[in-house]
């Protein structure tokens, strides 16, 4: 039996004024997604702005159901809206934001596990690492330099 250790680096930033120009302008995005998300059932908004290797930025935020699993988050709406109108480009970076209507979100809200997962996918897709910020309405951000840091061992196509 051998033993592997698999470790994780993320940057922390304390405030926004900490990031370039450009990250600025991709959060200033995320958070405009975030106000336009459609969540009546969690009162809990996302939004998501990439950066494409074309130079786009696309948005995205969470849309919620009656049937609440046919809801969906704001990373994969924003990854889906980008690959069905840009399916060569590659995703650079992704920033996501969340807020509540219901309590203050001070803490950075990391992208859940089948977000992750779809990350995953165009990340091994593109053959080039994906930079993930996330944050909430207020406080810190993190920042991972590919979702490697976030998910490791992933389960990837050339398993199948
Ligand atoms: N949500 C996202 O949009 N992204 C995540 O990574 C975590 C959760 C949304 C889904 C749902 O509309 C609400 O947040 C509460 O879970």
């Amino acid at each position: 039996m051998n033993e592997i250790k698999i470790t994780s680096k993320f940057n922390i930033y304390n405030n926004n004024s900490e990031l370039s120009e450009q990250e600025n302008e991709l959060l200033k995005k995320a958070e405009e997604a975030r106000e336009n998300s459609y969540a009546p059932y969690s009162n809990f908004r996302v939004g998501a702005s990439l950066l494409l290797d074309n130079g786009k930025i696309i948005k995205g935020n969470n849309q919620e159901n009656a049937a609440y699993p046919s809801g969906m988050c704001a990373e994969r709406v924003a990854i889906w809206n980008a690959a069905s109108q840009y399916p060569k480009a590659k995703i650079l970076k992704i920033f996501i934001s969340a807020s509540s209507t219901t309590h203050a979100v001070d803490k950075p809200v990391s992208p859940c596990g089948s977000c992750r997962q779809t990350i995953a996918e165009y990340e091994f897709k593109q053959a080039k690492d994906i930079e993930i910020f996330f944050t909430g309405e207020t406080g810190k951000i993190i920042k991972a330099n590919s979702l490697k840091d976030l998910l490791p061992l992933a389960f990837d196509n050339s398993l199948l």
